[in-house]
C-alpha cells in the first residue's frame, strides 16, 4: 500500500480507533481536523518537537475560532501504541492559528518511535521518527536528505514520494518552504491562491495550501526534519532588516517579517524557546541556527543567512534585491565587516568549530558557498545575494574552519534551484588554492532554474573547483557517511509537473574520510 493511501486510510478510520477516556466533552468535528498532516522535528539524543495545526475551517465549524482546545499527544515504541513512551495535553491556542508543538524530553538515545494526536473524536495518522545517537556514540551511517525551494505552481511534489523510498535519519530542509508571492506563469500546474501575502492571515494560508500536499505530508510523517529557512518565507530578496523588491512593498517592513517569522513558527517543527521573542512579542529575532551532533560520526549545523545580513551591495540606483555585478566597479562588495551570519552567529559557529569532536561537520544554509562567475569572456560577473556578495564574510568561515582545523566539512545548500557539487577553496581568487571541504548545492523540489543545460557547463568550467552543475532537473540529495567516507545522490524526477513522475539517479558522488577529493562514481 503506497504511504499516501496509508494516510488516507489513518486520516478515513480515524473515529473508529478506540480512544482512551480524555476526561472532558469530546470535540466533534465536522471532517479531519488534522488536514496539514503531522511531522517531528529537530531532533538530539533525548529530545523531539511534535508538530501538527489543527484545520482552520475545522475550529470554525466548531466555533472554536477564538478558544483554546486540547490535543494529546503520544509517542510510542510500537505502531500499535501498546507501549508507550510519552504522553501528554498540550492547548491549541488561537494566538498560534491553532498550532500544536509537543516538545518532548527525556528519551532514549538512537531509538525509533512513532507518534499521534488525538483532538476530541479525531486521532491524526501515525507518524515516525528517531532520536540521534549520544554525542559519545559511534554510529555505523548517517544517512540524510537534502532539498528546498518548493514554489507551489511550479510543479508537484513528486520528489517527496521518491524520498520516502530512502531509509534517511533526518530530512535537512534548507529553505523556500513557500514564496510569498502569487501564482504568476499562465503554465502553473496548480494555482496559488491567496495572491501576495504580507500578513500573518497570508502567510498562514500560504503554508496551509502547501501542507495540504500528502507527498509532502507523508515525508513528514516519515522522518524528522532539521529546518532552516530562506528569503522566501518573508519576501524575495530581502536583508536582515531591510525588505526586498518582490511586490508593493510594505509600509512597515518589520511587521511583516515578525508576521512571517511568527507564521514560521506555527508551521514547523521548532522549539518555543528558539521563537520566544516572537511568539512572547517581546522582540524581533527568532532562532534557526544551531547544531546537532550525530555521535561523533557527524555534527549537523543549520545556518541562518537571511535575518541577521547586511543589505546585498552594489545594486543600480541603490534599490533593494538582487543583481550580477562586476565586483571591480563596487567598492561595497569588499568591505571587510559586511556580513552574512551577523557577528553573534559568526561567533557561535566558530566557537562550534573549536568544540566539535564530529568527524564530519556538515553545514546545511541557504545558498551556494562556492564562487560562480558567470562571466564567460574572461572578466568577473557575481551574484550579490549568495555568498559571492559577502566575500569577506566568506573568508571569514573558511578561515575558520583551517584554523580550528575542522573535521571534513560539508557544506549544503540550496537557493539556486541548480545542482553544484565541488570543493570549498581557501581563497576563491586563486584556483589552485588548497582544498578545504565538499559543497552540494540542492536543486529544488519543484522552482525553475532560467539557465539552460548548455549554459550552466560553460559558467561550471570558468569555475572548476565545482566538478558538476545541472540545471535541468528538479529533485533532492542523499547523503550518506560512515566513518569511511560518504556518498552523495542526486536524485531527480523525470518531470516535476507530473504527479506521477517517475524518479531517476541523475549523479553520484563520492570522498573518502579525510580527504577533499570528490568523484563522480555514476
Ligand atoms: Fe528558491
Amino acid at each position: 500500500m503506497q504511504r499516501r493511501q496509508l494516510l488516507q486510510l489513518a486520516a478515513s478510520s480515524a473515529g473508529l480507533l478506540a480512544l482512551p477516556k480524555l476526561g472532558w466533552t469530546r470535540q466533534t468535528w465536522a471532517g479531519n481536523p488534522f488536514s496539514m498532516g503531522i511531522a517531528s522535528g529537530s531532533p538530539t539524543s533525548d529530545s523531539l518537537v511534535l508538530w501538527t495545526r489543527l484545520s482552520p475551517e475545522l475550529i470554525e465549524a466548531a466555533g472554536l475560532t477564538n478558544q483554546s482546545t486540547p490535543v494529546v499527544w503520544q509517542l510510542a515504541h510500537d505502531e500499535k501504541f501498546s507501549r508507550l513512551a510519552a504522553k501528554g495535553i498540550v492547548q491549541a491556542e488561537p494566538a498560534l492559528a491553532h498550532s500544536v508543538h509537543a516538545e518532548v524530553s527525556g528519551l532514549a538515545p538512537d531509538r525509533h518511535y512513532f507518534y499521534r494526536f488525538i483532538a476530541g473524536d479525531a486521532v491524526s495518522p501515525t507518524g515516525r521518527t528517531r532520536t540521534f545517537p549520544l554525542s559519545s556514540a559511534t554510529p555505523a551511517r548517517l544517512r540524510l536528505a537534502y532539498a528546498s525551494c518548493q514554489q507551489w505552481g511550479n510543479g508537484y511534489y513528486s520528489a517527496y514520494r521518491h524520498m520516502l523510498e530512502e531509509n534517511l535519519d533526518v530530512v535537512m530542509f534548507l529553505g523556500d518552504y513557500m514564496y510569498e508571492y502569487p501564482s504568476s506563469r499562465p503554465a502553473d500546474v496548480r494555482p496559488t491562491t491567496g495572491g501576495w501575502i504580507t500578513t500573518l492571515e497570508g502567510y498562514r494560508s500560504r503554508y496551509a495550501l502547501h501542507k495540504s500536499d500528502l507527498d509532502l505530508q507523508a515525508v513528514h510523517a516519515a522522518f524528522p526534519w532539521l529546518v532552516t529557512w530562506d528569503d522566501h518565507e518573508v519576501q524575495n530578496d530581502y536583508a536582515g532588516t531591510q525588505q526586498g523588491e518582490s511586490g508593493k512593498p510594505v509600509a512597515d517592513f518589520m511587521a511583516r517579517r515578525f508576521a512571517a517569522y511568527q507564521a514560521y513558527y506555527e508551521h514547523m517543527p521548532v522549539r518555543r524557546a528558539d521563537f520566544a521573542q516572537i511568539v512572547g512579542k517581546t522582540g524581533e529575532n527568532a532562532r534557526v541556527f544551531g547544531a546537532t551532533s550525530f555521535g561523533q560520526l557527524a555534527m549537523l549545523y543549520t545556518l541562518d543567512t537571511r535575518q541577521f545580513r547586511d543589505p546585498q551591495a552594489c545594486n543600480p540606483g541603490n534599490r533593494p534585491g538582487s543583481t550580477r555585478f562586476n565586483p571591480k566597479e563596487c567598492e561595497e562588495w569588499a568591505q571587510p565587516q559586511r556580513t552574512l551570519l551577523g557577528q553573534e552567529q559568526e561567533g557561535w559557529l566558530k566557537r562550534q568549530f573549536e568544540k566539535t569532536q564530529a568527524q564530519w561537520n556538515v553545514l546545511g544554509q541557504q545558498s551556494l558557498l562556492g564562487r560562480r562567475n558567470f562571466d564567460l569572456d574572461g572578466g568577473v560577473r557575481l551574484w550579490n545575494d549568495g555568498w559571492d556578495g559577502y566575500p569577506a564574510a566568506r573568508q571569514r568561515l573558511i578561515d575558520a574552519m583551517q584554523s580550528t582545523r575542522l573535521s571534513n566539512p560539508v557544506v549544503l545548500g540550496g537557493d539556486v534551484h541548480e545542482n553544484w557539487v565541488g570543493h570549498i577553496l581557501s581563497d576563491y581568487n586563486n584556483p589552485n588554492s588548497l582544498k578545504v571541504g565538499l559543497e552540494f548545492c540542492g536543486t529544488s523540489i519543484t522552482s525553475l532554474s532560467n539557465t539552460s543545460q548548455s549554459r550552466i557547463e560553460k559558467i561550471r568550467a570558468v569555475n572548476p573547483h565545482f566538478i558538476f552543475a545541472n540545471s535541468e532537473s528538479r529533485g533532492f540529495g542523499v547523503t550518506e557517511f560512515t566513518p569511511k567516507g560518504l556518498t552523495t545522490t542526486l536524485k531527480a524526477v523525470k518531470d516535476a509537473t507530473d504527479p506521477n513522475s517517475s524518479a531517476f539517479t541523475l549523479a553520484q558522488f563520492e570522498a573518502q574520510a579525510g580527504s577533499t577529493s570528490i568523484q563522480r562514481t555514476s
